[in-house]
């Protein structure tokens, strides 16, 4: 008898198979806690670079690192069991040489235990896909509005507007998805753009601002939950305001320790024979 525990994971070919079918469920994820309450709920956990954004207080996803990646990429496998896992390849990770982004997707792997990477690029990243995928590294694409661009872009502005702008979207789409990719995240992108693509590729688009003709959706958790408070892009929807219970339940706080009405009895160890004898 076999005594190997089998995977209750959600997989690559799973995923790839829902084409066309009931939308995938994305959301990212970055901490144990936080995977442990959303694993149950959707398909996909994306351990994203908006990390750098949401978590550490950067302005752009630059300053993001390999080890960053890892660390959250572990605590987030750590904390599910079900949801297929993707961890995002910080900038200058992969760019280089498809060699260079193997070594750094194979430790992200390893360390992680996540199912698959994902790289944002086009045309220009088939090769490095092409060569991710024939050596046992499942790819997610990602295109339209590339944040690790956001310098060459100009901007977090939507993309896709003019058809110079929407035919070259669409280019870079097949192209990963012709390199192996088995999922492509279409990112602020605009309506048309996104349903062509959709149409075109034979793997499932997630789409983040790129309509409802994706084959699913993704969103950033803290955005959703309305912990990060600097900036909601148009396409989110905040189904809560997490944020401004964190500010009620630490302000009651405060107040408690001011008005030395924290800790309370209950929140205090029994006293003792000797600490008794100690008070008197
Ligand atoms: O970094 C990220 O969270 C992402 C998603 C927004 C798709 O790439």
């Amino acid at each position: 008898m076999s005594t190997e525990k089998r995977s209750q994971r959600i997989t690559v070919p799973e995923l790839r198979a829902r084409k066309g079918g009931e939308p995938i469920v994305c959301l990212t994820a970055y901490t144990t806690p936080m995977a442990q309450r959303l694993d149950p709920i959707v398909d996909l956990l994306l351990v994203g670079d908006s990390l750098g954004m949401v978590i550490y207080g950067f302005e752009t996803t630059l300053p993001v690192t390999l080890e960053m990646m890892v660390a959250h990429g572990a605590a987030v496998r750590r904390g599910s069991q079900r949801a297929c896992l993707v961890v995002d390849m910080p900038f200058g990770t992969y760019q280089e040489s498809p060699a260079a982004a193997f070594r750094a997707a194979a430790r992200i792997m390893a360390e992680t235990g996540c199912s698959a990477v994902k790289v944002e690029g086009g045309r220009e990243m088939a090769e490095t896909i092409a060569y991710l995928t024939g050596r046992g590294i499942p790819v997610m694409g990602h295109v339209g509005l590339m944040p690790q661009a956001v310098h060459s872009l100009g901007g977090y502005r939507a993309r896709g507007r003019d058809q110079a702008q929407g035919d070259d979207i669409i280019e870079d789409a097949e192209a990963v998805a012709a390199a192996g990719a088995f999922a492509l995240v279409i990112e602020g992108t605009v309506e048309s753009v996104a349903r062509t693509i959709t149409q075109r590729v034979t793997i499932p688009t997630i789409g983040i601002g790129a309509s409802p003709a994706c084959d699913g959706q993704v969103l950033v958790i803290d955005d959703v939950i309305g912990m990060f408070g600097d900036f909601t892009p148009k396409f989110v929807r905040r189904y809560a305001e997490v944020g401004d219970r964190v500010t009620e339940a630490a302000s009651a706080y405060a107040a408690d320790v001011r008005a030395r009405r924290f800790p309370g009895p209950e929140n205090c160890f029994g006293a003792g024979p000797t600490a008794l004898a100690r008070a008197k």
